[in-house]
This record gives C-alpha cells, structure tokens and sequence, in this order.
C-alpha cells in the first residue's frame, strides 16, 4: 500500500475539491503548520476531540504526530492528507485501523478549519478518503461522530455513509466516554486479494 494518493485518486482530487484549496498527502515538514492550524482551531475542535496535552500544539509535538502517521502509511495502517489554502493547512483527512483479511475495513476522520466550513471542503476530503480507500481494496470505511455532531452527520450522510447504530460510551472524546453514532460507506465489493488465505 502505497503512502502517496495513489494516480487514480490523484487525477480526480481537483474535480472533488473547491477552486483555490488543494489536497496534498501529510508531509514531515508540516509540522510547523500543523501546530499552527490546530492552535488557530483548538475550540472548534475541542468538543469532538480527545483532550490534548499541551505539547500537541508545539511544532515538536506535531514532529511526533506526524512522524508517527507517516510511520503508519509506511506500515500499511493508513494514510493521512491535508487541505492546503495557500501556505496554511486547514483541514485533514486520515484513514486508521486499517485491518485486511475477512473485515477490509479502515476507519476515518476528518476536520476543516473553523474558518473555512460550509464550502464543501468536509465532503472533498471524505471522497478524497473514500476514493483512496477503494484504489487500496478496502471495502468498508467507518465513522464515528458524538451523538450532537450534527455537522459531522450531515457531511457523512452527504457523502453516502450510511448510519449502522449507537455505540454506548465508545470513544472517550473531551474527557469522557461518549455514545457514538456509527456510520460506514463500502467503497470496493471485490473479494479480499487474500481471501483464501485469510481467516
Ligand atoms: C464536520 C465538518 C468536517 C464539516 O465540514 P464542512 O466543510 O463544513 O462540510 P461541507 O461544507 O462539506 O458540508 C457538507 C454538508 O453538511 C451540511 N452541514 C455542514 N455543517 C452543518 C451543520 N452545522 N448543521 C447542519 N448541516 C451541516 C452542509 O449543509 C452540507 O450539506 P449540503 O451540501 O446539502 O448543504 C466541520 O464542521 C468540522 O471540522 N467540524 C469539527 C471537527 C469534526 O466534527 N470532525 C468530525 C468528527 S466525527
């Protein structure tokens, strides 16, 4: 699995996403952005993130975070991208828990900028994610939102996710265990590539 947007992806990413911003795969130099963009954003996103410790908001926390991911794609766990606005990141895209066998299933998450919502850059990074998700043969993508992210429900019900049930205290997400609504999109139907070998 490869860590950059993979070609097919790549040539459909300026139809998906709205003149001016550009959706780029996460890079080790962007730690200083990173920061920036997350400090700029800290409460628009506190309610739907788990708490961060200081550290998250400095250019070597972000080190860290990024070095992490990319360690991530290379391991073939997932893959991270970023919506630029000129210099500036504001938003982001990645897709985790990448398990294979019988499952095939990643899951997603997504922010964009408190400055820049309600321009359809939540959607273009979701078919950015979802259209990743297919060219690697995943066949399912899941989300979770906090049961009052009524944006967050709204931009996965655009995109085709379909809502799958509550989950009870599931993630913890500011400071607390919080019931989650749970939704998946099935972006590729094809058998799993090892699917004789896998359990
Ligand atoms: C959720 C989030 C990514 C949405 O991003 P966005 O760029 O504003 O989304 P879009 O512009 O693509 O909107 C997609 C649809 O959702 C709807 N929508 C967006 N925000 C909404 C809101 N607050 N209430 C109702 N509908 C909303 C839009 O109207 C649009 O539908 P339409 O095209 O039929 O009008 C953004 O609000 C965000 O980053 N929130 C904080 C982080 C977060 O919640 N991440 C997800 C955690 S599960």
């Amino acid at each position: 699995m490869s860590a950059r947007l993979p070609k097919t992806v790549l040539a459909s990413v300026p139809s998906m996403v709205p003149a001016g911003y550009e959706v780029r795969e996460l890079s080790a130099t962007d730690a200083e952005v990173m920061a920036e963009a997350y400090r700029r954003n800290s409460e628009h996103l506190a309610p739907w993130e788990p708490i961060r410790p200081a550290g998250f908001y400095t250019v070597s926390g972000q080190r860290d975070v990024i070095r992490q991911r990319l360690e991530d794609q290379r391991q073939g766990r997932g893959g991270s991208w970023v919506l630029a606005d000129g210099e500036a990141i504001v938003g982001q895209v990645t897709l985790s828990n990448v398990v294979r066998g019988v499952f095939q299933s990643c899951s997603v998450g997504y922010w964009v900028d408190g400055d820049h919502t309600g321009r359809g850059l939540g959607s273009a990074l979701l078919e950015v994610a979802c259209e990743t998700a297919r060219s690697w043969e995943l066949h399912r993508v899941e989300a979770a939102t906090v049961l009052r992210n009524v944006a967050s429900q709204a931009v996965l019900a655009k995109c085709g996710f379909t809502w799958i049930g509550t989950a009870v205290d599931y993630l913890f997400i500011a400071g607390r265990w919080q019931d989650h609504r749970l939704y998946q999109r099935l972006p590729h139907d094809g058998p799993p590539a090892s699917a004789s070998a896998s359990g």
